[in-house]
């Protein structure tokens, strides 16, 4: 069975920042008061001539220049998104603004577990030895969908673009994955479309409406992610016969850094091992662990043979962990 290499990362670089300061401006609220409970300082926003297909792009060039793989090799390109520019699919964009003119391309939507989902998703392939290079992106724009003037949520959320190259290889780097679902807790974190009824002909309605800015029960899902993350690593080590004490680096969805210092202790994995830019981008959903493993790959910490752990979590609830071996 052929193995899974991971062979390059990138990140698309978004220039407009918007600090706390820059939010206690609209809403009610401080640097203090979102630095103490959250860790973040700032995020980047996507401009109005960006889009989600030109940040997976940037991302995906970045990420194939360090594999030193060209376009045109790659057979299939997943996108993790929660913010597509068209609800019909963003990644065949991205596959045409790449010149990917082999690959196969479609979207996958795991909320902030997008990532961790893809990966795995896209690893069955090569496993399989159906694809040899496959490219996953992670990317969100969530800021279209923020309420800026809800205080509780717009504080969180920043924009992104973040990928890797997978290439078939003969020792599997995918050394175990966990990935779970619980749809009795959907309630807790929602982009939801609200209906309205539009009547179209005698007797018969359609629906017409759009999504809702996000919802949250912050406390819920803090909460779910505390007790659910550190089992999931936990369960995907166990099935790589692993165990903590062998986590080089832990790659963790950036939520929160008390959720990833309280992860961090329950697996009791030193705090200069946990990879955290919290402070820097905020949640970026479906991008944060691709752009936090890129920032860290490039800063040359992550060296090639250390064991990650990474681990995504968020609405659906979805919650998945991986380990992977770098290089
Ligand atoms: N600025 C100032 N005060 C704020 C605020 C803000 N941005 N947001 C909430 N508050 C206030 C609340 O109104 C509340 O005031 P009250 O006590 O007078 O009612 C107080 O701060 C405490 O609110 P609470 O919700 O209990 O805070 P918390 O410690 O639970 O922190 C979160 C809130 C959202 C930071 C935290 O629950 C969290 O991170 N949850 C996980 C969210 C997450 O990661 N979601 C994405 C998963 S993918």
């Amino acid at each position: 069975m052929p193995g899974v290499s991971l062979v390059g990362s990138g990140s698309a670089c978004l220039t407009v920042r918007l600090t706390n300061d820059d939010l206690s401006q609209r809403v009610d609220t401080s640097d203090e008061w979102i630095s103490a409970r959250t860790g973040i300082r700032q995020r980047h926003i996507a401009t109005p001539q960006d889009s989600l297909a030109s940040l997976a792009t940037e991302a995906a060039q970045n990420a194939l220049a360090m594999a030193d793989m060209a376009a045109e090799e790659i057979d299939l390109i997943v996108l993790a998104t929660s913010t597509p520019d068209d609800l019909f699919g963003t990644a065949c964009q991205v596959q045409k603004a790449l010149g990917a003119t082999r690959a196969v391309a479609f979207d996958l939507t795991a909320a902030c577990s997008g990532f961790v989902f893809a990966l795995v998703t896209a690893s069955q392939y090569i496993r399989t030895g159906v694809f040899k290079n496959v490219i996953v992106i992670g990317a969100d724009v969530l800021s279209r969908w923020v309420d800026w003037d809800d205080r509780t949520t717009c504080v969180l959320f920043g924009d992104g673009a973040g990928a890797v190259v997978l290439r078939a290889s003969e020792r599997d780097r995918l050394l175990g994955f966990e990935l779970c679902s619980d749809g009795t807790l959907n309630h807790c974190l929602n982009l939801a479309y609200a209906t309205e009824s539009a009547d179209l002909v005698k007797d018969i309605a359609v629906q017409k409406g759009t999504f809702s800015p996000i919802t949250m029960n912050g406390r819920e899902v803090y909460k779910f992610a505390v007790s659910r993350v550190p089992e999931v690593i936990e369960k995907a080590l166990f099935r790589a016969s692993l165990t903590t004490a062998d986590i080089d680096w832990l790659v963790l969805h950036q939520a929160n850094q008390r959720i990833l210092d309280a992860v961090a202790n329950r697996l009791d994995v030193p705090s200069e091992r946990v990879v955290s830019n919290m402070a820097n981008h905020g949640n970026t959903s479906a991008a944060s662990i691709p752009l936090a493993l890129d920032e860290a790959v490039r800063a040359g910490k992550i060296q090639p043979d250390d064991v990650i752990a990474t681990a995504g979590f968020g609405a659906g609830l979805t919650w998945g962990a991986a380990i992977i071996q770098w290089g």
